[in-house]
């Protein structure tokens, strides 16, 4: 991944675009690809995947801010994701989700000043079972009290460290 204080270029994003320009619904794929790759979807990358699709700046960007999981900006170091479903809604997951507020100082879709969180709303992680539900990073966890939480949050940002 790019650093957070680099600015992406198209260059970064050439091949992405090389790879699936000319396929039927190829927007959806390489904005998952960039992403996946840069951590989000740079605006200045905009004008360039809607040029490589025959598409208007404004067709791309109203899906880059239509779906949530896209991102505008880039993220903290670490990204949380909480679960608002039903399910984990049911199991006092609102608990959880405010303590995450509260913790880290954001709101949804806010990075910490340190660069270190964002935190993002998620709707099932398909662990119904096992709420309230969060995901770290690529990791996915269960039964996150809020106590929970700060365990896990203490353990990305390692021992002895609290930058919260
Ligand atoms: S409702 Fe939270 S994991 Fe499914």
């Amino acid at each position: 991944m790019i650093a957070r204080t680099d600015i992406p270029a198209m260059t970064d994003i050439a091949d992405i675009l090389e790879a699936h320009a000319g396929r039927p619904g190829a927007l959806l794929p390489i904005l998952h690809a960039v992403q996946a790759r840069l951590g989000y979807v740079p605006p200045g990358c905009v004008a360039g995947i809607a040029h490589a699709l025959n598409l208007s700046r404004a067709e791309v960007h109203g899906v880059v801010s239509f779906y949530p999981d896209f991102r505008d900006e880039p993220p903290g170091r670490h990204v949380v994701k909480v679960c608002r479903a039903e399910a984990c809604q049911a199991v006092q997951g609102r608990r959880t989700e405010q303590h995450a507020k509260a913790r880290l100082g954001v709101d949804y879709h806010g990075t910490t000043a340190d660069g270190a969180f964002t935190l993002e709303p998620v709707y099932c992680l398909g662990n119904c079972a096992a709420g309230p539900s969060v995901m770290l990073d690529e990791a996915l966890h269960g039964r996150v009290t809020p106590e929970r939480l700060d365990e896990l949050l203490g353990g990305l940002l390692g021992e002895g460290r609290n930058a919260m």
